[in-house]
Protein backbone atom coordinates (compact mmCIF):
# COMPACT_ATOMS: atom_id res chain seq x y z
CA UNK A 1 0.00 0.00 0.00
CA UNK A 2 1.29 3.78 -0.83
CA UNK A 3 2.46 6.60 1.53
CA UNK A 4 -1.39 8.43 0.10
CA UNK A 5 -3.48 5.31 1.14
CA UNK A 6 -2.12 4.35 4.30
CA UNK A 7 -2.12 8.46 5.32
CA UNK A 8 -6.34 8.18 4.42
CA UNK A 9 -6.24 5.11 6.89
CA UNK A 10 -4.28 6.98 9.65
CA UNK A 11 -6.51 10.06 8.95
CA UNK A 12 -9.73 8.69 9.53
CA UNK A 13 -8.68 7.06 12.89
CA UNK A 14 -7.47 10.56 13.96
CA UNK A 15 -10.51 12.23 13.05
CA UNK A 16 -12.91 9.83 14.85
CA UNK A 17 -10.86 9.51 18.33
CA UNK A 18 -9.66 13.28 18.53
CA UNK A 19 -10.77 17.19 19.39
CA UNK A 20 -9.95 18.50 15.63
CA UNK A 21 -12.66 21.01 15.46
CA UNK A 22 -11.29 24.96 15.54
CA UNK A 23 -11.90 26.34 18.81
CA UNK A 24 -13.05 29.32 16.41
CA UNK A 25 -16.30 29.51 15.37
CA UNK A 26 -18.21 29.47 12.17
CA UNK A 27 -19.73 32.77 13.42
CA UNK A 28 -22.79 31.48 11.65
CA UNK A 29 -24.38 31.77 15.85
CA UNK A 30 -24.57 35.75 14.79
CA UNK A 31 -27.63 34.87 12.12
CA UNK A 32 -30.74 35.11 13.36
CA UNK A 33 -33.37 33.89 10.83
CA UNK A 34 -36.76 36.02 12.01
CA UNK A 35 -39.71 33.77 13.28
CA UNK A 36 -42.77 34.46 11.34
CA UNK A 37 -45.50 32.71 13.79
CA UNK A 38 -47.99 33.99 10.94
CA UNK A 39 -46.18 31.55 7.56
CA UNK A 40 -49.58 31.29 5.44
CA UNK A 41 -48.51 27.70 4.36
CA UNK A 42 -48.81 24.35 5.50
CA UNK A 43 -45.79 22.16 6.86
CA UNK A 44 -46.63 19.82 3.97
CA UNK A 45 -46.03 22.88 1.27
CA UNK A 46 -42.77 22.94 2.01
CA UNK A 47 -40.40 21.81 -0.72
CA UNK A 48 -36.88 21.08 -0.28
CA UNK A 49 -36.09 20.02 -3.43
CA UNK A 50 -32.86 21.77 -5.12
CA UNK A 51 -30.54 21.13 -8.29
CA UNK A 52 -27.14 20.63 -8.41
CA UNK A 53 -24.22 23.15 -9.54
CA UNK A 54 -26.36 23.69 -12.75
CA UNK A 55 -26.49 19.86 -14.01
CA UNK A 56 -29.77 18.23 -14.62
CA UNK A 57 -30.05 16.16 -11.35
CA UNK A 58 -32.71 17.48 -8.82
CA UNK A 59 -31.66 16.11 -4.90
CA UNK A 60 -34.53 16.07 -2.50
CA UNK A 61 -32.76 18.25 -0.30
CA UNK A 62 -30.17 21.05 -0.24
CA UNK A 63 -27.45 18.85 1.54
CA UNK A 64 -24.04 16.71 0.51
CA UNK A 65 -22.01 14.40 2.63
CA UNK A 66 -18.97 16.05 1.47
CA UNK A 67 -15.48 14.36 0.63
CA UNK A 68 -13.53 12.30 2.77
CA UNK A 69 -12.43 9.42 2.30
CA UNK A 70 -11.24 5.99 -0.33
CA UNK A 71 -7.81 4.95 -1.16
CA UNK A 72 -7.22 2.28 0.93
CA UNK A 73 -9.42 -1.12 1.10
CA UNK A 74 -10.43 -0.64 4.84
CA UNK A 75 -12.17 2.40 4.13
CA UNK A 76 -14.54 1.41 1.10
CA UNK A 77 -17.06 0.34 3.21
CA UNK A 78 -17.70 3.77 4.50
CA UNK A 79 -18.19 5.24 0.50
CA UNK A 80 -20.11 2.30 0.19
CA UNK A 81 -22.39 3.33 3.35
CA UNK A 82 -22.35 6.77 2.98
CA UNK A 83 -23.14 6.99 -0.79
CA UNK A 84 -26.00 4.77 -0.18
CA UNK A 85 -27.32 6.65 2.42
CA UNK A 86 -26.72 9.69 0.02
CA UNK A 87 -29.49 7.96 -2.93
CA UNK A 88 -31.86 6.92 -0.17
CA UNK A 89 -32.15 10.39 1.20
CA UNK A 90 -31.60 12.00 -2.62
CA UNK A 91 -29.04 14.24 -1.08
CA UNK A 92 -25.79 14.65 -2.49
CA UNK A 93 -22.19 12.35 -1.86
CA UNK A 94 -18.69 13.58 -2.28
CA UNK A 95 -15.45 11.06 -2.25
CA UNK A 96 -12.35 12.01 -0.68
CA UNK A 97 -9.24 12.91 -2.93
CA UNK A 98 -8.60 9.93 -5.84
CA UNK A 99 -4.85 10.67 -6.00
CA UNK A 100 -4.54 7.10 -4.17
CA UNK A 101 -6.43 5.45 -6.97
CA UNK A 102 -4.72 7.62 -9.53
CA UNK A 103 -1.38 6.57 -8.36
CA UNK A 104 -2.68 3.11 -7.78
CA UNK A 105 -5.36 2.22 -10.41
CA UNK A 106 -5.76 -1.20 -8.06
CA UNK A 107 -7.36 1.18 -5.54
CA UNK A 108 -10.11 2.53 -7.94
CA UNK A 109 -12.76 0.32 -6.17
CA UNK A 110 -12.68 1.89 -3.10
CA UNK A 111 -14.13 4.89 -4.64
CA UNK A 112 -16.36 3.16 -7.51
CA UNK A 113 -17.97 1.47 -4.61
CA UNK A 114 -19.79 4.69 -4.07
CA UNK A 115 -21.29 5.31 -7.40
CA UNK A 116 -22.59 1.78 -7.78
CA UNK A 117 -24.15 2.38 -3.86
CA UNK A 118 -25.80 5.38 -5.49
CA UNK A 119 -26.72 4.88 -9.30
CA UNK A 120 -28.88 7.95 -9.41
CA UNK A 121 -28.07 10.59 -6.91
CA UNK A 122 -25.10 13.38 -7.22
CA UNK A 123 -21.53 11.83 -7.00
CA UNK A 124 -18.85 14.31 -6.47
CA UNK A 125 -15.25 13.20 -7.85
CA UNK A 126 -12.52 14.49 -5.78
CA UNK A 127 -8.68 15.87 -6.55
CA UNK A 128 -6.15 18.13 -4.58
CA UNK A 129 -4.94 21.30 -6.15
CA UNK A 130 -0.96 20.62 -4.94
CA UNK A 131 -1.24 17.56 -7.37
CA UNK A 132 -2.19 19.90 -10.26
CA UNK A 133 0.82 21.92 -9.48
CA UNK A 134 3.12 19.04 -10.11
CA UNK A 135 1.89 17.80 -13.42
CA UNK A 136 -1.59 16.57 -12.53
CA UNK A 137 -3.79 18.23 -15.48
CA UNK A 138 -7.16 17.15 -17.80
CA UNK A 139 -5.98 13.79 -18.15
CA UNK A 140 -6.26 13.02 -14.24
CA UNK A 141 -9.34 15.19 -13.78
CA UNK A 142 -11.15 12.70 -16.29
CA UNK A 143 -9.66 9.54 -15.01
CA UNK A 144 -10.99 10.67 -11.48
CA UNK A 145 -14.71 11.97 -12.98
CA UNK A 146 -14.56 8.30 -15.22
CA UNK A 147 -13.68 6.23 -12.10
CA UNK A 148 -16.65 6.62 -10.27
CA UNK A 149 -19.15 7.93 -13.22
CA UNK A 150 -19.07 11.50 -11.27
CA UNK A 151 -21.83 14.20 -11.70
CA UNK A 152 -19.20 17.17 -10.75
CA UNK A 153 -15.33 17.19 -9.71
CA UNK A 154 -14.46 18.54 -6.65
CA UNK A 155 -10.69 20.75 -6.60
CA UNK A 156 -9.67 21.27 -3.07
CA UNK A 157 -7.64 24.06 -1.54
CA UNK A 158 -5.62 23.25 1.58
CA UNK A 159 -2.39 24.82 1.76
CA UNK A 160 -2.61 24.85 5.59
CA UNK A 161 -2.82 21.12 5.35
CA UNK A 162 0.09 20.48 3.18
CA UNK A 163 1.90 22.66 5.52
CA UNK A 164 1.92 20.77 8.57
CA UNK A 165 1.46 17.60 7.30
CA UNK A 166 4.99 15.64 7.81
CA UNK A 167 4.83 14.06 3.96
CA UNK A 168 2.87 17.04 2.84
CA UNK A 169 3.17 18.94 -0.72
CA UNK A 170 3.17 22.38 -0.38
CA UNK A 171 3.03 23.11 -3.72
CA UNK A 172 0.75 25.94 -5.15
CA UNK A 173 2.36 27.41 -8.36
CA UNK A 174 0.17 27.08 -11.51
CA UNK A 175 -2.62 25.77 -9.85
CA UNK A 176 -4.99 28.41 -10.99
CA UNK A 177 -4.47 27.80 -14.66
CA UNK A 178 -4.87 24.25 -13.97
CA UNK A 179 -8.60 24.54 -12.68
CA UNK A 180 -9.44 26.80 -15.49
CA UNK A 181 -7.83 24.39 -18.08
CA UNK A 182 -9.64 21.59 -16.38
CA UNK A 183 -13.13 23.99 -15.79
CA UNK A 184 -13.32 24.25 -19.42
CA UNK A 185 -12.38 21.25 -20.85
CA UNK A 186 -14.56 18.51 -18.53
CA UNK A 187 -17.87 17.69 -19.47
CA UNK A 188 -19.23 17.96 -15.76
CA UNK A 189 -19.17 20.97 -13.47
CA UNK A 190 -16.08 21.65 -11.50
CA UNK A 191 -16.26 23.02 -7.73
CA UNK A 192 -13.71 24.20 -5.91
CA UNK A 193 -13.60 23.47 -2.30
CA UNK A 194 -11.71 24.75 0.59
CA UNK A 195 -10.92 22.33 3.10
CA UNK A 196 -12.13 23.88 6.33
CA UNK A 197 -10.08 27.18 6.19
CA UNK A 198 -12.78 29.16 4.22
CA UNK A 199 -12.22 30.89 0.47
CA UNK A 200 -12.36 34.92 0.58
CA UNK A 201 -14.36 36.99 -2.26
CA UNK A 202 -11.60 37.84 -4.17
CA UNK A 203 -10.21 34.17 -4.91
CA UNK A 204 -13.73 33.24 -5.74
CA UNK A 205 -14.31 36.40 -8.17
CA UNK A 206 -11.16 34.99 -9.84
CA UNK A 207 -12.36 32.01 -9.88
CA UNK A 208 -15.55 32.84 -10.99
CA UNK A 209 -14.37 35.53 -13.50
CA UNK A 210 -12.33 32.42 -15.25
CA UNK A 211 -15.17 30.36 -15.80
CA UNK A 212 -15.91 27.97 -12.50
CA UNK A 213 -19.42 28.52 -11.19
CA UNK A 214 -19.87 26.02 -8.22
CA UNK A 215 -17.62 27.08 -4.78
CA UNK A 216 -17.77 24.81 -1.39
CA UNK A 217 -16.38 27.31 1.17
CA UNK A 218 -15.52 25.04 3.34
CA UNK A 219 -14.83 27.74 6.17
CA UNK A 220 -13.08 27.99 9.97
CA UNK A 221 -15.37 26.43 12.45
CA UNK A 222 -15.56 22.58 12.04
CA UNK A 223 -12.69 20.02 11.28
CA UNK A 224 -9.41 21.68 11.17
CA UNK A 225 -6.68 20.04 9.01
CA UNK A 226 -3.72 22.49 10.33
CA UNK A 227 -4.81 20.53 14.02
CA UNK A 228 -5.48 17.17 12.27
CA UNK A 229 -1.53 17.12 10.73
CA UNK A 230 -0.11 18.53 14.49
CA UNK A 231 -1.75 16.29 16.28
CA UNK A 232 -0.56 13.37 13.84
CA UNK A 233 2.41 14.32 13.52
CA UNK A 234 2.74 14.39 17.51
CA UNK A 235 1.26 11.03 17.98
CA UNK A 236 3.93 9.95 15.44
CA UNK A 237 7.25 11.66 17.39
CA UNK A 238 6.21 12.67 20.10
CA UNK A 239 5.98 16.18 19.44
CA UNK A 240 4.76 17.44 16.40
CA UNK A 241 7.45 18.27 13.52
CA UNK A 242 5.95 21.67 12.85
CA UNK A 243 4.06 23.32 15.98
CA UNK A 244 1.24 25.35 14.35
CA UNK A 245 0.79 27.12 18.05
CA UNK A 246 -2.74 29.42 17.84
CA UNK A 247 -2.93 28.48 13.68
CA UNK A 248 -4.39 25.38 13.93
CA UNK A 249 -7.46 26.68 16.34
CA UNK A 250 -7.82 30.08 14.60
CA UNK A 251 -6.23 30.64 11.26
CA UNK A 252 -8.74 31.10 8.71
CA UNK A 253 -12.03 32.39 7.20
CA UNK A 254 -14.90 31.57 9.11
CA UNK A 255 -17.81 29.72 7.10
CA UNK A 256 -20.33 32.52 7.59
CA UNK A 257 -17.83 35.17 6.54
CA UNK A 258 -17.20 32.83 3.08
CA UNK A 259 -20.83 32.62 2.48
CA UNK A 260 -21.25 36.23 2.00
CA UNK A 261 -18.31 36.89 0.54
CA UNK A 262 -18.61 34.14 -1.97
CA UNK A 263 -22.40 35.23 -2.96
CA UNK A 264 -21.46 38.51 -3.48
CA UNK A 265 -18.33 37.83 -5.47
CA UNK A 266 -20.35 35.30 -7.67
CA UNK A 267 -23.98 36.09 -7.94
CA UNK A 268 -25.16 33.41 -10.12
CA UNK A 269 -22.70 30.75 -8.74
CA UNK A 270 -23.64 28.00 -6.92
CA UNK A 271 -22.82 27.84 -3.01
CA UNK A 272 -22.11 25.03 -0.97
CA UNK A 273 -21.47 25.64 2.60
CA UNK A 274 -19.90 24.01 4.85
CA UNK A 275 -16.83 23.85 7.73
CA UNK A 276 -18.89 23.47 10.80
CA UNK A 277 -22.46 23.16 10.45
CA UNK A 278 -23.90 20.82 12.08
CA UNK A 279 -27.45 21.04 12.64
CA UNK A 280 -30.45 22.04 10.79
CA UNK A 281 -30.36 25.63 12.04
CA UNK A 282 -26.50 26.01 10.97
CA UNK A 283 -27.92 24.89 7.67
CA UNK A 284 -30.55 27.35 7.35
CA UNK A 285 -28.67 30.00 8.47
CA UNK A 286 -26.11 29.25 5.77
CA UNK A 287 -28.75 29.15 3.24
CA UNK A 288 -30.57 32.55 4.52
CA UNK A 289 -26.80 34.09 4.20
CA UNK A 290 -26.89 32.81 0.54
CA UNK A 291 -25.85 29.46 -0.09
CA UNK A 292 -27.63 27.08 -2.39
CA UNK A 293 -26.83 24.02 0.12
CA UNK A 294 -25.22 22.97 2.95
CA UNK A 295 -22.30 20.09 3.54
CA UNK A 296 -21.38 18.08 6.10
CA UNK A 297 -18.54 15.69 6.61
CA UNK A 298 -16.99 15.42 9.76
CA UNK A 299 -20.42 14.49 11.88
CA UNK A 300 -21.32 12.04 9.45
CA UNK A 301 -18.46 10.16 9.70
CA UNK A 302 -18.66 9.93 13.14
CA UNK A 303 -22.22 8.57 13.49
CA UNK A 304 -21.53 5.68 11.25
CA UNK A 305 -18.12 4.96 12.87
CA UNK A 306 -19.84 4.94 16.42
CA UNK A 307 -23.53 4.25 15.65
CA UNK A 308 -23.57 2.51 12.34
CA UNK A 309 -25.48 3.23 9.25
CA UNK A 310 -28.75 4.00 11.48
CA UNK A 311 -26.97 6.79 13.51
CA UNK A 312 -25.78 8.62 10.69
CA UNK A 313 -29.38 8.50 8.91
CA UNK A 314 -31.05 9.68 12.51
CA UNK A 315 -28.27 12.61 12.09
CA UNK A 316 -28.95 13.19 8.52
CA UNK A 317 -33.08 13.08 8.75
CA UNK A 318 -33.01 15.33 11.62
CA UNK A 319 -30.52 18.11 9.81
CA UNK A 320 -33.52 17.74 6.87
CA UNK A 321 -36.30 18.22 8.83
CA UNK A 322 -34.98 21.05 10.88
CA UNK A 323 -34.50 23.10 7.40
CA UNK A 324 -37.79 21.88 6.70
CA UNK A 325 -39.37 23.20 9.57
CA UNK A 326 -37.36 26.37 9.41
CA UNK A 327 -39.04 26.87 5.69
CA UNK A 328 -41.98 26.53 7.66
CA UNK A 329 -42.05 29.32 10.37
CA UNK A 330 -40.34 31.67 8.29
CA UNK A 331 -43.18 30.95 5.15
CA UNK A 332 -40.73 29.42 2.42
CA UNK A 333 -42.16 27.21 0.35
CA UNK A 334 -38.86 26.36 -1.58
CA UNK A 335 -34.82 26.75 -0.58
CA UNK A 336 -34.42 29.44 -2.25
CA UNK A 337 -37.39 31.61 -0.37
CA UNK A 338 -35.07 31.93 2.11
CA UNK A 339 -32.73 33.82 0.90
CA UNK A 340 -35.87 36.56 0.97
CA UNK A 341 -36.62 35.47 4.41
CA UNK A 342 -35.33 38.61 7.18
CA UNK A 343 -32.64 38.31 8.92
CA UNK A 344 -30.71 39.43 11.51
CA UNK A 345 -26.88 40.04 11.66
CA UNK A 346 -25.00 40.87 14.76
CA UNK A 347 -21.74 40.64 17.02
CA UNK A 348 -18.89 39.07 15.77
CA UNK A 349 -20.01 38.41 12.03
CA UNK A 350 -21.68 41.99 11.44
CA UNK A 351 -17.97 43.68 11.99
CA UNK A 352 -15.97 40.63 10.67
CA UNK A 353 -17.72 41.26 7.41
CA UNK A 354 -17.95 45.24 7.67
CA UNK A 355 -14.34 45.06 7.74
CA UNK A 356 -14.39 43.28 4.91
CA UNK A 357 -16.26 45.70 2.97
CA UNK A 358 -19.31 44.28 3.39
CA UNK A 359 -22.27 46.77 3.20
CA UNK A 360 -24.34 43.91 5.60
CA UNK A 361 -28.14 45.96 5.94
CA UNK A 362 -27.94 46.41 2.18
CA UNK A 363 -26.92 42.71 1.88
CA UNK A 364 -29.51 41.78 4.15
CA UNK A 365 -32.27 43.90 2.62
CA UNK A 366 -31.84 43.82 -0.73
CA UNK A 367 -27.92 42.28 -1.68
CA UNK A 368 -30.06 38.60 -1.64
CA UNK A 369 -32.72 39.48 -3.26
CA UNK A 370 -30.45 41.05 -6.21
CA UNK A 371 -28.23 37.43 -5.90
CA UNK A 372 -31.64 35.78 -6.55
CA UNK A 373 -32.99 37.70 -9.32
CA UNK A 374 -29.84 37.10 -10.84
CA UNK A 375 -30.11 33.44 -10.47
CA UNK A 376 -33.27 33.54 -11.66
CA UNK A 377 -32.44 35.36 -14.90
CA UNK A 378 -28.87 33.67 -15.42
CA UNK A 379 -28.60 30.35 -13.97
CA UNK A 380 -25.49 28.81 -12.96
C1 LIG B 1 -11.78 12.30 7.57
C2 LIG B 1 -11.88 13.43 6.60
C3 LIG B 1 -11.24 13.33 5.39
C4 LIG B 1 -11.33 14.36 4.46
N1 LIG B 1 -10.76 14.21 3.23
C5 LIG B 1 -11.00 15.13 2.27
C6 LIG B 1 -10.56 14.92 0.94
O1 LIG B 1 -9.93 13.91 0.61
N2 LIG B 1 -10.85 15.85 0.00
C7 LIG B 1 -11.55 16.99 0.33
O2 LIG B 1 -11.86 17.81 -0.55
N3 LIG B 1 -11.95 17.25 1.60
C8 LIG B 1 -11.70 16.35 2.56
N4 LIG B 1 -12.16 16.58 3.85
C9 LIG B 1 -12.74 17.88 4.18
C10 LIG B 1 -14.27 17.89 4.19
O3 LIG B 1 -14.83 17.63 2.93
C11 LIG B 1 -14.80 19.25 4.71
O4 LIG B 1 -14.49 20.25 3.76
C12 LIG B 1 -14.23 19.66 6.05
O5 LIG B 1 -14.05 18.54 6.88
C13 LIG B 1 -15.12 20.65 6.79
O6 LIG B 1 -16.39 20.11 7.07
P1 LIG B 1 -16.79 19.54 8.54
O7 LIG B 1 -16.50 20.63 9.52
O8 LIG B 1 -18.26 19.24 8.42
O9 LIG B 1 -15.99 18.33 8.77
C14 LIG B 1 -12.06 15.55 4.79
C15 LIG B 1 -12.69 15.65 6.04
C16 LIG B 1 -12.62 14.61 6.94
C17 LIG B 1 -13.31 14.75 8.27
Amino acid sequence: MGETSSRKMEHIRMVAEAGVESRESTLLEYVRIVHNPLPEIDLDDVDLTTSFCGTSKKLRAPLMITGMTGGHPDVAWINRELASLAEEMGIAFGVGSQRAAIEDPGLAHTFSIAREAAPSTVVVANLGAPQLSRGYGVREARRAVEMIGADALAIHLNPGQEAYQDEGDPYYSGVLERIIEIADSLDVPVIVKETGTGIPGEVIRLLYRSGVKCFDVSGLGGTNWIKVEVLRSKKRHGAPLRPAGPLSDYWGNPTAVSIVEARLAAPGGYIIASGGVRNGLDAGRSIALGADMAGVALPVLRALLSGGRNSARRLLESIAYQLRTILFMTGSKRVEDLWLAPIVVHGRLRGELESRGVDVDWYTLRGRVEALLWRRRYST
